[in-house]
Formats: C-alpha cells, sequence, structure tokens
C-alpha cells in the first residue's frame, strides 16, 4: 500500500510536464507542484486517498495561427500556409491583405484564389463561385481577418468583394460591432478585436472615432483573461517602406489591451511600449520590406525569409513564436497578466 501514492505520482509527473512544455513560468509551476505531492506521499504512512496526486483540472494549452499579408497565390504563401497547416492551428487570424491583384479570380472568387486555395481547413461560411475551396471546411468559422488596404484596392469592387467572401466572425460566435469590416469574438480565454485600419471606414480609424469608442467600451466591458487588438497598419514599425501610423496609436494599454497584432510592413517585429507588446507580422507571402532606424520600443525585427506567428495559449501566458518557412524559430515571447 506505501508504494500507491509514490506510483501516482508517476503519471502526474508526465501529464504536468507535458501540459507545461512550452512556457517558463508555467513550468516553474509545474515543478513546483510535482515536488509538494512527491514529497508528501513520501512522508505520510497511512494511505493517503488519490485526490492529493490528482492535477488540478486545467484546459490544455490551444494553438492559433497569425499570418499576414500573404494573400498572391505564389510560392512563399503556398510555404507559409504549409508551416501554418503543420501546426494544426484550432484556428488563424490574419492581420490583412488577403487579397492581391496577382492573385486574379473575379468577384468573391478572388478570394478562391488567395485565401480558400491555401486555408479551406478553416474557413466556414464563405461564398465564392469559386473553385479551389467552394465551401469551407470547418465546422464553425476559424479564419478571422483584418481589412488590409490591398482589400480595398485590388479585391473589387470594394468592400463588398471581402464582405460578401466572408461571414464574420461566423454562425455562432457574438459580434458586438454590429458590422463585419471591424469585430469582436472570442476563443477560449482570449477576446479579440479586430480593427479595420483603412481610411475608407466609415466609422473613422483615429482614436476619437466611434470604432476606437467601440474597442475602447469593449475592452472596458471584456471579462476575458487575454485580450488582443488586430489590425492591419502597425501603430509602431521600423520598416522603410510604411513606417509607424500615428493615427493609430490609440491608448491600447489604458483601454485594457494586452497584444496588437498589425501588419502592412511586409516584416515581422516586435515593439514593447507602454507596457504591452506590439507585433508587426506581414511576411505571409508577399515581397519583403526593409528596416530603417528602429522605433522606440523595438525589440526583435527580421525580414530574411516568410514565416508566421504560433501563438499556445493557457489561462496565464500567451506564447509568441514566429517561425520562417524553414522552420527556424525568430522569437519567442510570453505574456504574463500585467
Ligand atoms: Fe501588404
Ligand atoms: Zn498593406
Amino acid at each position: 500500500m506505501k508504494r500507491q501514492p509514490r506510483a501516482m505520482v508517476v503519471p502526474v509527473l508526465i501529464l504536468a510536464s507535458l501540459l507545461a512544455a512550452p512556457a517558463c513560468t508555467v513550468e516553474g509551476t509545474a515543478a513546483q507542484a510535482v515536488t509538494t505531492s512527491a514529497s508528501s506521499s513520501a512522508t505520510v504512512s497511512p494511505p493517503s486517498p488519490p485526490v492529493t496526486a490528482t492535477p488540478t483540472p486545467t484546459d490544455p494549452p490551444t494553438i492559433f495561427a497569425v499570418i499576414g499579408d500573404y494573400g498572391r497565390d505564389n510560392g512563399d504563401q503556398a510555404a507559409v500556409a504549409r508551416l501554418v497547416g503543420s501546426w494544426d492551428p484550432a484556428y488563424v487570424v490574419s492581420v490583412g491583405d488577403g487579397y492581391y491583384a496577382t492573385a486574379g479570380g473575379t468577384r468573391s472568387g478572388r478570394y478562391d484564389e488567395s485565401t480558400g486555395a491555401y486555408y479551406c481547413r478553416w474557413l466556414a461560411d464563405i461564398t465564392t463561385s469559386g473553385q479551389r475551396c467552394p465551401s469551407g471546411q470547418a465546422e464553425r468559422n476559424a479564419f478571422f481577418p483584418a481589412m488590409g488596404n490591398h482589400d480595398y484596392t485590388d479585391a473589387r469592387p470594394s468592400p463588398e468583394t471581402y464582405l460578401d467572401y466572408f461571414d464574420l466572425p461566423g454562425d455562432g460566435f457574438t459580434n458586438t460591432s454590429g458590422n463585419e469590416r471591424y469585430y469582436d469574438f472570442v476563443e477560449g480565454p482570449v477576446h479579440f478585436f479586430v480593427l479595420n485600419s483603412n481610411p475608407q471606414e466609415p466609422d473613422g480609424i483615429d482614436e476619437t472615432s466611434s470604432q476606437a469608442e467601440w474597442l475602447q467600451q469593449q475592452l472596458a466591458a471584456s471579462e476575458s483573461a487575454w485580450n488582443i487588438v488586430v489590425d492591419h497598419h502597425p501603430p509602431y514599425s521600423s520598416d522603410a517602406d510604411h513606417g509607424s501610423n500615428p493615427d493609430l496609436q490609440w491608448p491600447f494599454a489604458d483601454w485594457g489591451a494586452d497584444v496588437v497584432i498589425s501588419g502592412h510592413a511586409h516584416t515581422y517585429e516586435r515593439v514593447m511600449r507602454d507596457g504591452i507588446t506590439y507585433f508587426v507580422n506581414g511576411l505571409g507571402g508577399s515581397p519583403r520590406y526593409k528596416f530603417t532606424t528602429p522605433v522606440s520600443g523595438s525589440v526583435v525585427r527580421y525580414n530574411d525569409t516568410w514565416g508566421a506567428q504560433r501563438v499556445t495559449v493557457t489561462p496565464s501566458t500567451l506564447t509568441f513564436d514566429f517561425l520562417t518557412i524553414e522552420g527556424a524559430l525568430v522569437d519567442s515571447h510570453t505574456v504574463t497578466h500585467r
């Protein structure tokens, strides 16, 4: 009987290390928990009830992907899509430019060429005449795009082509904005707020706009563990072609955002500002941009090849890994609660 509690610890060790693998902070906590349970089982002589060795029920980590500026229908986009597919993410978030004219097609078939052909597995509720992904393969929509400038300039007529193709955030989700150009949705412990940062947005794009007012109100009302803001034009970017967008430098941190993810600059960058993390992730398959003088708070800049973000979600950590199409890890950044 004495051996029984010790034997119970073994699966706990395995389970705890499996659950804790991606994030250092979780790993430390789990190791501590295992040590405690092992030492107590060794010192207590009467047989302990198995409850002492039962781990606290924890949701397994969820993986999602973030891609940017991908809609070319070219080999580089295909390589990024293969990388993303290899992670088997629960859902995919796009920071925009999901269609460039080079992808061809007409009307809603444009997004069939640029998006359906590569991300059919995560799509649902789409409407298209295209044949590469005539209807999405997901049970529930798992592809969440933001509108990029090329979704306006190239996906003509605009924004109808984009709005006809996608139905956002999709059946079964609650969206508080009342429109699809900018919207919110909840996936597990994460509340996403997808903005429309294009100047064509009727509700405006600066800090005093009704779009910004919506964001501020909904961030204040959010009860989720994590609040992630997604848009196309980066508030802060060190890229030489487009750079920062002062109109979009909203007080995201004060309003309650944990992370802001953008694209438009065809680079990868991590900027630490106001106590939160800003990412630029525009390496989804388009020609890459150069960097100029780094903006304040810029800590990682990368443009050697294409790639995407693999994000691991737990209730206490968000780990953002940027990986290249060759599988190299460029940046790994874990966000914990402020
Ligand atoms: Fe772009
Ligand atoms: Zn763009």
